[in-house]
């Protein structure tokens, strides 16, 4: 119990800001005791970067599917598209044979969900604004995008695949920020991707600058969790490994309404990033600037109380813990929309080899029974 749970609060240490990575929820929170989830504040389930990724690229591949002449007889219905996250089940559909693992689940394993994790991890990105959407980076995050998803199709014109692969991680990790950490879906967009995001034309918004200096109102309720024995001691053995101002009671802020600029796009501050030049990125002092806010994001605690992250379902993490669904759903979205875009500028036979779909003339073998298994 006490491992555990010392394990749980030392692995969030490191992943707070963003959807927090699958291993962090998969095996932790979700096997912790149900009264940890009810204190947490949980309001729903939680997606990561990897689940996100994942789905997206599953989308866009059934719509590639769905697009091929040849397999026009499944008529693959695009409006009941989880049916074929099964992946082993659409190629047995598709190919007319069995698979014990299918390509496409080895490179989202092996290559797009490593790196749409690492971004969170690699020194040189982990606290910077530009790779996560925050400080109110916009045109740098964009432009990250736009030299980033440059680069992936550079790779692939000259067959890197894996490393084409690698770079897509990446820069959808950035891309899905964008939804959690920003006040899209508060500017009233539940249901839009801004498809402009890695374009020039994503300039033409407003964006709140240094000058903006109030974009939140603490109008935000305290939740208090109170430290027994055991968990006293985590934070102290905590202090010890890292600076935290963790203190009992754990405190947490669950806010609604706190957005006051939402005419403009507007991203929360979080402690300690810093520019690549190496000068911070905090919030700034003497402001009422939005946090990105959570249990590990000190600045959240002094004015503006708060913050406006949708990382996770739980308000510990997320103050904005009730639009976590909105924001993950988007992100699948916009994951979708870039393979689509990918697919777009490459062709058929690239995005194939892309996302390692097996070729297209093997199917047509297959189909006229030309080749045995
Ligand atoms: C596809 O799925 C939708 C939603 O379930 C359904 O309404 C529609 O009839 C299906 N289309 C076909 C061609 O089966
Ligand atoms: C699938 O393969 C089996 C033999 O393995 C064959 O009998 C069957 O006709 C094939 N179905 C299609 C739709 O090609
Ligand atoms: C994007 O690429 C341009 C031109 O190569 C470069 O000047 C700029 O620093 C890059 N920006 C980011 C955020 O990567
Ligand atoms: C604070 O939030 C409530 C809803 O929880 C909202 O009705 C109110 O307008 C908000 N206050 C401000 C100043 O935005
Ligand atoms: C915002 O900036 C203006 C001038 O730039 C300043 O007068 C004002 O005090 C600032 N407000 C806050 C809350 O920092």
């Amino acid at each position: 119990m006490l491992l555990k749970h010392f394990f749980f609060l030392f692995s969030v240490i490191n992943y707070l800001n963003a959807f927090i990575p699958a291993r962090i929820i998969d095996f932790l929170i979700e096997k912790a005791d149900g009264s940890l989830k009810d204190q947490f504040g949980e309001v729903s389930h939680s997606y990561t970067h990897e689940e996100i990724i994942r789905q997206g690229v599953i989308r866009s591949t059934v719509k590639y599917f769905s697009e091929q002449k040849d397999l026009a007889y499944l008529k693959l219905n695009l409006s009941q598209i989880e049916k074929y996250f099964n992946l082993r089940a659409l190629y047995k559909l598709i190919y007319n044979r069995t698979f014990c693992k299918t390509d496409l689940d080895e490179i989202i394993f092996k290559d797009l969900q490593p790196s749409v994790a690492s971004v969170d991890f690699d020194s040189d990105t982990k606290d910077m604004p530009y790779a996560h959407f925050d400080a109110n980076t916009f045109r740098e995050s964009n432009l990250r995008v736009m030299n980033m998803t440059k680069k992936v199709l550079e790779s692939i014109r000259s067959r890197k695949f894996e490393r084409a692969r690698e770079i897509s991680g990446k820069v959808l990790h950035t891309i899905q920020d964008f939804y959690s950490h920003s006040n899209w879906i508060e500017m009233g967009n539940h249901d839009k991707i801004n498809k402009a995001i890695g374009t020039v034309a994503f300039d033409k918004f407003k964006f709140a600058s240094k000058s903006d200096n109030i974009t939140c109102v603490a109008n935000c309720t305290i939740k208090e969790i109170k430290c027994n024995k055991m968990i006293s001691t985590m934070i102290s053995l905590l202090k010890n490994l890292r600076k935290t101002n963790i203190n009992c009671p754990i405190k947490y802020f669950k806010c609604k309404g706190n957005i006051v600029t939402n005419d403009r796009l507007v991203t929360g501050y979080y402690v300690d990033q810093k520019l690549p030049d190496g000068t911070s990125a905090s919030k700034p002092a003497d402001s009422l600037m939005c946090s990105h806010g959570g249990l590990l994001d000190s600045d959240s605690f002094r004015p503006v109380q708060g913050g406006i992250n949708k990382d996770t379902g739980y308000y510990l993490f997320s103050p904005h813990a009730h639009l976590h669904q909105t924001a993950a759903k988007l992100a699948i979205k916009h994951t979708e929309y870039f393979f689509d875009q990918i697919r777009a500028e490459i062709g058929d036979d690239d995005f194939s080899k892309f996302v390692r779909i097996i070729m297209q003339d093997l199917i047509e073998l297959i189909q006229k029974n030309l080749v045995f298994y």
